[in-house]
């Protein structure tokens, strides 16, 4: 049987572990070092319609196994045709397992070595979610890529916590892969986790690594540690996955994190970062992060970047942005949350660029020059 998902490398960066390569899915080819923006509940935060996220070169999406069972339940997405049709998007999605929503949002969650008993939040229901579970509502999904059920400690647990969380991470992945009902459709990824420990980190590596997924996820990631931390775990932690496989770093959206992923050997990432921030007047620019609401651009007749060609920068300025803003008009937020994803897109499309052409290192050097500060 092919798998469902393939990975191509194309070529390494020459001084860096960058990879430019294809991620090959049942909805497409689509181009790595890739970002994926968050849709949640199966709908991009900002009213960005799909047809929005075409033009500005989304490849694949994001959604969430946590909220669609809460609402409106895998059985309905499944009655409608899939994600897919669900939500009218025909490249790739993605959805994340549900463990690490529950641990983040739910009330009165127990772990045990079966799953986690958590509350739904909406009705207060009892609620199971297990490793067989967390694949049952994401094979009725349908998404191109899913994730094994996993816990995501925090990153100054102690070792002993992380080492048997590690290893029940391992149990469920294994679990999960077992259920897998459609092997030649969905890409189920492990993820890898470990904290900051180098050897816990190369357990749980080998240990999916053994069991031989289409894909590998770094997970516990950007959950507080530095970035220096992040890539300290990330220079020990992409070694230990095949070359022949995609790394998608879970939860990382900030330019400077992206960047420094992909020298590492990341090939996908996702975060909410760039829609949440956009939502509250924060736009992502060439020279920074812009507060589009601060007095200082009340008379500012340029785009947000002069240096984008989005369709939020080609026809709108920011002064107009900032009276959407204190006028609390919904235009504003979907014109700022359009200009962040596109300007995470244009950078991934110059960082794959830069692979080519074997100067990563100056991009990297350009882009934390001209942001001034961690790029956020
Ligand atoms: N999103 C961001 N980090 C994580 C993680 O460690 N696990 C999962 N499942 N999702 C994530
Ligand atoms: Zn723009």
């Amino acid at each position: 049987m092919e798998p469902a998902i393939k990975y191509r490398l194309i070529k390494t960066e020459k001084h860096t572990g960058a990879r430019l390569g294809e991620l090959i899915t049942p909805h497409g080819t689509f181009k790595t070092p890739m970002f994926m923006p968050v849709g949640t509940q199966a709908a991009i935060k900002g009213a960005i319609s799909p047809e929005e996220l075409d033009e500005m070169g989304s490849q694949v999406i994001l959604a969430n196994t946590y909220h669609l069972w809460l609402q409106p339940g895998p059985d309905l997405v499944q009655e409608a045709g899939g994600l897919h049709k669900f939500m009218n998007w025909d490249k790739g999605i993605l959805t994340d397992s549900g463990g690490f929503q529950v641990f983040s949002l739910a009330k009165h969650r127990k772990l045990t070595e079966e799953g986690v008993h958590f509350r739904n939040e909406l009705n207060g229901d009892r609620l199971f979610l297990s490793p067989e579970k967390a694949i049952d509502i994401q094979n009725k999904l349908g998404p191109d890529i899913m994730m094994s059920l996993d816990e995501c400690p925090p990153f100054f647990e102690s070792y002993d916590y992380v080492k048997h969380s590690v290893e029940r991470t391992s149990r469920w992945a294994e679990r999960g892969l077992r259920a897998h009902a459609n092997p030649a459709t969905q890409g189920l990824f492990g993820i890898v986790q470990g904290a900051g420990f180098e050897d816990l980190r190369r357990q749980s590596a080998k240990d999916l690594v053994s069991l031989d997924f289409p894909g590998y996820s770094i997970g516990g990631l950007s959950v507080g540690e530095s970035k220096a931390e992040m890539n300290r775990v990330l220079d020990f932690t992409t070694p230990l996955l095949p070359t022949n496989k995609p790394r998608y770093l879970m939860g990382v959206g900030t330019a400077d994190s992206l960047i420094d992923g992909v020298m590492r050997g990341v090939d996908m990432f996702d975060c909410v970062l760039p829609t949440r921030i956009a939502r509250k007047g924060t736009c992502m620019t060439t020279h920074g992060r812009l507060v589009v609401k601060n007095a200082a651009y009340a008379h500012d007749f340029r785009p947000l970047d002069p240096d984008c060609d989005c369709y939020t920068c080609r026809n709108y300025t920011r002064a107009y942005l900032r009276h959407l803003f204190k006028a609390d008009e919904a235009f504003g937020q979907r014109l700022a949350s359009y200009h962040n994803l596109y300007f995470l897109h244009q950078l991934m499309k110059r960082v794959r660029q830069a692979i080519m052409d074997d100067n990563l290192t100056e991009l990297r050097e350009e882009v934390f020059e001209t942001y001034g500060y961690n790029a956020e």
